[in-house]
């Protein structure tokens, strides 16, 4: 019965759409409609299939966006609910405000995304988000540092971190930094096929990696594959190791070529004005799915072919939990399970996917009418401090394979002076920070670095006047291997987090979730195919 109606409904949309189409004009009240596409027509239907998205993350609502136009396109009627444990969309992309100061927000996660992401850069253009290009805004530019716990191993002016002035490069590295050019578009175009057909969708990122030429990039680790690509070891040390650490938190002996490559790929880079999590919030809004904030899944069990999640919810007034259990057809995890807090049926799914190590990051935001001190630095009072401190290995210091050495004699993965910022209270501008480390910040080490004592409290007229911790498990660390999770755990059941081990990014994260929304898709009309009342059987299924 279900079947036939599912069949009955998709011819029925396909008639209304194509009357809609051809009545453009006649029909008197098509003018309330934008544009009187089939997209704008929305059925209370009962039997849509009924979609759950664990994660309003930059995959979960990829997914969301994705799934309402792949659906609309081939005229599946879907209902679409996000389930989302915090109270805000973004997951690891969200911004906190200085001060509490809603004028000043500031990325607490993920800041840059680059121009050469399609999905990002389309999508936010699309919701009419504007970006904030990362170019130096003065003449005098800034300085960017790359120190390795003694002294400083490159500077350079006029510029952020996001862009390298290749002539100095040039002339300090030799040929190390076009090579590197050479190797990060190679794989860069590589990366970029994922989008498009006969690549995208796929059912397995593995194969996909090797089909592309990209699984020697991800077997070898970032030493290895420059090595092995003729890029001189001073190089390789002083500049990229510098931005694996700011990117991944991980030096080149432990990070994968390919993680070595992304974090090279700077060009072109931006974030959006006001934080990057409203293109996520954008596309939940786009894609018209129900989204559940506060509420976590807590189990999924299946019984025919419905899966049932167990959710709670928490008030956000009184923090009052309350549970709920709802089925459904097709089921979306968009966060890495290994955090997810789910406890999944057994047998439900074939595989479990492995937990994997992920990096603690300590990313400290903070502001000050203090500079940094050059004291701390080993720097001359006459010198100026850089505002983007990046640090590497000294050159020959043991690179040590345990994992919460990797930081080294730096002590810190990065420390930035962001912008300029007004104290509220004091109307005094200020300096803001942020600093990157595998530990929590101490006081003594902002006392340190700010050359200022009596750091025990912090209000507007202290040293440090808004201090804002955080801990994050903030991507995975990027261990050479050759394969990958696949985004399919069990009929119905996705996954979009195995893409962390290949890449961590919002974009990745992003295609991941629209590859999975491509494949949800397509699985509908394989087997509810057009016109059919009847379920084909899928080949290779179970
Ligand atoms: C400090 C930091 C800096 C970074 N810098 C960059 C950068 O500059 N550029 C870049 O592209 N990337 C950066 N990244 C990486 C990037 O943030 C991630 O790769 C990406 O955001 C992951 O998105 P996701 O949707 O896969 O996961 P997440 O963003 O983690 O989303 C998962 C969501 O699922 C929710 N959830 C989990 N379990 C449940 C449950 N049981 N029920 C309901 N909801 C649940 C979580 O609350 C979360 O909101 C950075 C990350 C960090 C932490
Ligand atoms: C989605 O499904 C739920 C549960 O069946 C229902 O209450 C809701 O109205 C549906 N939404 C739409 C837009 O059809
Ligand atoms: C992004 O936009 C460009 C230009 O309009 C287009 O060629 C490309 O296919 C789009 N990519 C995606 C992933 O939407
Ligand atoms: C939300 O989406 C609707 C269309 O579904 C659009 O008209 C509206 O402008 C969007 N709002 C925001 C804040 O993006
Ligand atoms: C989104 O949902 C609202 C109400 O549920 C409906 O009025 C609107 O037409 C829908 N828009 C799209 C693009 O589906
Ligand atoms: C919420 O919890 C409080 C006590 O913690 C209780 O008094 C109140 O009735 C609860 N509210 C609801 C709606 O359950
Ligand atoms: C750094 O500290 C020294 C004292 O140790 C002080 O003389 C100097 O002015 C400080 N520099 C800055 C930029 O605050």
């Amino acid at each position: 019965m279900k079947m036939y109606y599912s069949g009955c409904n998709l011819v029925l949309t396909l008639i209304v759409a194509l009357l809609c189409g051809q009545s453009k004009g006649i029909w008197p009240f098509t003018s309330v409609h934008a544009t009187p596409d089939s997209q704008d027509i929305v059925y209370p239907d009962a039997n849509a299939k009924r979609v759950a998205i664990i994660g309003a993350g930059a995959a979960g609502s990829s997914t969301a966006y994705y799934l309402q136009q792949f659906a609309s396109e081939s005229g599946l009627s879907l209902n679409i609910t996000v389930f989302e444990r915090s109270s805000y969309v973004g997951g690891r992309s969200t911004t906190v405000n200085a001060y509490g100061n809603l004028l000043e927000p500031v990325e607490l996660g993920a800041s840059l995304f680059v121009e050469a992401n399609p999905i990002l850069k389309n999508s936010s253009e699309a919701l009419g988000l504007k970006p904030k290009e990362s170019t130096p805004e003065t003449d005098g530019g800034e300085l960017l540092g790359i120190w390795d716990g003694k002294e400083f191993v490159y500077k350079q002016k006029e510029s952020g971190w996001y862009y390298w002035d290749v002539t100095k490069l040039l002339w300090k590295y030799g040929l190390a930094p076009i090579r590197t050019q050479r190797l990060v578009k190679d794989v860069s175009a590589k990366l970029l096929k994922l989008y498009e057909y006969p690549f995208f969708p796929f059912r397995s990122l593995s194969d996909r990696a090797l089909d592309l030429g990209l699984t020697p990039v991800t077997s070898m680790t970032g030493e290895q594959f420059l090595a092995a690509n003729n890029i001189g070891s001073k190089f390789a040390t002083d500049i990229i190791q510098a931005t694996t650490r700011v990117n991944y938190g991980q030096n080149l002996n432990l990070i994968h070529g390919l993680g070595s490559m992304v974090c090279m790929a700077v060009e072109g880079a931006m974030q959006i004005q006001g934080g990057n999590w409203q293109i996520f919030a954008g596309m939940l809004n786009a894609s018209n799915a129900s989204t559940l904030l506060n509420t976590a899944v807590t189990s999924i069990s299946k019984s025919k072919s419905k899966y049932s999640l167990k959710t709670s919810t928490t008030d956000s007034l009184t923090g009052n939990l309350s549970t709920n259990e709802e089925s459904f057809d097709t089921i979306i995890l968009a966060a890495p399970l290994q955090f997810s807090q789910l406890a999944l049926a057994d047998g439900l799914i074939k595989h479990v996917p492995d937990e994997i190590p992920y990096v603690t990051l300590h990313v400290t935001l903070f502001t000050s009418p203090h500079a940094i001190n050059q004291t701390f630095l080993n720097l001359s009072p006459k010198d100026e401090v850089p505002s983007s401190i990046l640090t590497t290995l000294p050159k020959d210091a043991p690179l040590s394979e345990k994992l919460e050495d990797s930081v080294g004699s730096p002590g810190f993965f990065s420390i930035s002076t962001l912008r300029t910022v007004v104290n509220p209270e004091t109307l005094e501008k200020e300096h803001l920070y942020k600093i990157f480390s595998p530990k929590a910040v101490t006081s003594s080490f902002l006392s340190e670095i700010l050359n200022v004592h009596d750091l025990t409290t912090i209000n507007s007229h202290s040293p440090v006047t808004w201090f804002h911790p955080h801990k994050w498990f903030s991507y995975p660390y990027l261990f050479p291997r050759i394969t990958f999770e696949d985004p399919e755990l069990a009929r119905g059941f996705y996954y979009t987090s195995g893409m962390e081990s290949f890449i961590s990014t919002m974009e990745t994260s992003a295609l991941m979730g629209k590859n999975v929304a491509r494949l949800v898709v397509d699985d509908y009309l394989n087997i509810f195919g057009a016109g059919e009342g009847e379920q084909k059987v899928v080949k290779g299924e179970l």
